[in-house]
């Protein structure tokens, strides 16, 4: 079908639309209305319909006679396993770890945090929690107790689950004293934690609050799935935002169970019984719509992948999974296929494997540089498709539908606004942008389905984040433009969230962590264009007048604070010393200039800076290979 009819449909008639989309999902209680309108800005999908979305991700499979097809293959490298689970077998597990939760009191609404590293129960504490109705609010294991405690206290789990430890190429990292020190920062106290103890690292239990998992599971009696409104939460995932408050994104059932599967065929032409391959991690929003919701609802085989690009144990890593299990469609960062170049820049390794299964390349995460896009082109042979989106949204904003009648791609374009998303290019004032004119990335009201309805228990922030600025829009925090040929370019974030390595972070967390050093006065933190990770956070602090401590040694105290409080993930190495920041006359920071000269560039000096001096002290520190 052609993408300017389906396109403008989505616009036009949404409720047609999506209320067409719906039938692919199974309901208990099919919707009789699709779209709420009577509370905006807030807008609810399918209102009255009820279903379990974990019954569309396993039981369906298997009652429809496919029980015996691979689910999820855990393919880890740093173990040495491969791990297959049927649906058949993955629906087993999923119902006894729901037995285990449904024991420890948890029903519909409650929150689970889950802090696991990339094994497959992970994914079975997700979708127990699916299958109660229960919330899952899945943290990442390379953040540290102190983002940890943070998460625990806005969602107020009833049970955490967590594992022993998770294995980096390097070393393997201890998570279960991360979740005790993070219960230590956190005021609320869950009832339990459920531990699955692996191998490699031995967890102390605490008597009385911690149970093993696979004793627990051995214990317990299968739960069954529970009805839930469509319109319930399926599950919190925070993101960074500008402050250093994360933000806990929400998901509905409904309206995410709906926009997966339909992206699964128009936007990745994905089919069940083939291999999708997601090569993130269960912790960010990737891995939770394309590792386990989007695989599992379509009824495709999911590559769950503990390992890396390289290193694990060469740069033919990624080809040796895609030969073993027959992956058709592969999804990743680009930092990864950087990372991939770099190593092995002719990509001699892929000699040794057989990729011809592989139909295409899908990357997201960050902006798809065009040296990175040619030579994942040249090397594979198949299509590599930029596409864009974001956490809140949960599925893409702009890609070239594989689904749909083929689409020339533009390097350096994620191509086209999706089906259902009315993007709009706009001034400062509100109005379009003609083509070809830079302006925010907005969102016109309302947003399809699987986006985000609000924040976890916070619509006032929901508001003042992201509706406020263009009434009747929302502000997805980019900048960019669309072209003559209605392809979308995006710039980059125009506020201060960062992209390192695919991860989004929030330089306003690092700041908090740098300021509060007793010798440090003031502080910013700015990302930095890097060649690999495509940005890099930098750190610049002004020290207290009087401070005798030696530079260089708090400047590596407080590159050890953000890893030990944010995380190895933040991957900040630099922080410098100067003698004052830039600033605006009304004292804000002027972070645009600073990474401008951070990367070089020719900054002009901003018409509001308080004292321009400042800058030429900057420069020698802020970018010393400059002018030489
Ligand atoms: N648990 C604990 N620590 C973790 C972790 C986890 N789940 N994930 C990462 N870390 C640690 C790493 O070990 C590393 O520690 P180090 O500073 O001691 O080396 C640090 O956090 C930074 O990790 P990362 O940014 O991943 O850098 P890297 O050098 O280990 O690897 C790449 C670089 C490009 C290979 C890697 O980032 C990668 O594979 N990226 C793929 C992109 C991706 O998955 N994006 C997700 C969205 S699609
Ligand atoms: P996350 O919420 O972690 O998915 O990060 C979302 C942000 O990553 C977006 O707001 C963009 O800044 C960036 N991003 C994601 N995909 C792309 C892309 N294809 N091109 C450019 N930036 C991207």
């Amino acid at each position: 079908m052609p993408y300017a009819d389906v396109f403008a449909r989505s616009i036009a008639d949404p409720e047609g639309f999506w209320g067409e989309a719906a039938q692919a999902v199974a309901w208990s209680a099919a919707p009789s209305r699709v779209l709420d309108r009577d509370d905006p800005p807030f807008y609810r999908w399918f209102p009255d319909g009820e279903l379990n979305t974990c019954f569309n991700a396993l039981d369906r499979h298997v009652e429809a006679g496919y029980g015996e097809r691979l689910a999820l293959i855990h393919d880890s490298p740093v173990t040495g396993t491969v791990r297959r689970l049927t649906y058949a077998g993955l629906l087993e597990e999923v119902a006894r770890f729901a037995g285990v939760l449904r024991d420890l009191g948890v029903t519909r609404g409650d929150r689970v945090v889950v802090y696991m590293p990339m094994v497959p129960e992970a994914v079975v504490a997700m979708l127990a929690c699916a299958r109660l109705g229960a919330v899952h609010s899945v943290v990442f294991g390379g953040f540290a107790p102190r983002e940890l405690a943070v998460r625990i206290d806005d969602a107020r789990p009833k049970v955490i689950v967590s594992a022993s430890c998770g294995i980096e190429p390097s070393r393997v990292v201890p998570y279960k004293p991360m979740l005790d020190a993070a219960l230590d920062l956190a005021a609320h106290r869950p009832e339990r934690c459920v531990i699955l103890r692996r191998e490699q690292a031995p967890a102390e239990l605490v008597p009385g609050r911690d149970l093993d998992w696979a004793e627990a599971v051995a214990a317990a009696e299968p739960a069954g799935w529970v009805p839930v409104r469509a319109t319930d939460p399926l599950y919190i995932l925070y993101t960074s935002g500008t402050t250093g408050l994360p933000k806990g994104v929400v998901r509905d059932n409904g309206g995410h169970a709906v926009a997966l599967l339909w992206s699964m065929r128009e936007v990745y032409d994905a089919r069940p019984g083939e291999v999708f391959w997601a090569a993130s991690d269960v912790g960010w929003v990737v891995g939770h719509s394309y590792i386990v919701y989007g695989p599992l609802l379509l009824g495709a085989t999911s590559v769950l992948y503990e390992g890396k690009p390289v290193g694990t144990p060469d740069a033919g890593a990624f080809w040796r999974v895609i030969s073993e299990h027959g992956v058709s469609t592969l999804f990743t960062a680009p930092t990864a296929f950087r990372a991939i170049k770099r190593e092995d820049p002719a990509a001699a390794l892929l000699g040794k494997y057989d990729i011809s299964s592989l139909r295409t390349l899908f990357l997201a995460g960050e902006r798809l540089d065009p040296d990175t896009y040619h030579w994942a082109s040249e090397k594979l042979g198949v299509p590599v498709v930029d596409h864009w989106w974001q956490t809140e949204t949960g599925w893409p904003v702009a890609a070239n539908l594989r689904g749909l009648d083929p689409m020339p791609i533009k390097p350096g374009s994620p191509t086209v606004p999706v089906p259902g998303y009315d993007v709009r290019v706009l001034d400062s004032d509100g109005r379009d942008r003609a083509p070809g004119q830079e302006g925010a990335i907005c969102l016109r009201l309302p947003l399809p389905p699987g986006t985000l309805p609000t924040l976890w228990q916070d619509d006032e922030r929901y508001v003042s984040s992201y509706l406020s600025q263009f009434p009747g829009h929302y502000l997805t925090g980019d900048g960019g433009y669309l072209d003559e040929d209605g392809y979308l370019f995006v710039m980059g974030r125009t506020d201060d969230v960062i992209n390192v390595a695919g991860h989004r972070l929030s330089t306003g967390s690092m700041e908090a962590v740098l300021a509060a050093h007793p010798a440090v006065a003031e502080c910013a933190v700015i990302g930095v264009a890097d060649e690999l990770k495509g940005q890099v956070p930098r750190g610049f602090v002004v020290l207290k007048s009087g401070v005798e401590a030696d530079p260089q040694t708090v400047c590596a105290e407080l590159v050890r604070a953000v890893r030990d409080e944010v995380g190895a993930v933040a991957a900040l190495k630099r922080v410098d010393v100067v003698p004052a920041l830039p600033k605006t006359r009304s004292g804000k920071i002027l972070r645009k200039t600073m990474r401008g000269m951070a990367e070089g560039a020719d900054e002009p000096v901003p018409s509001t800076i308080e004292d321009a001096t400042v800058l030429d002290a900057l420069r020698p520190v802020i970018a010393p290979d400059q002018g030489r």
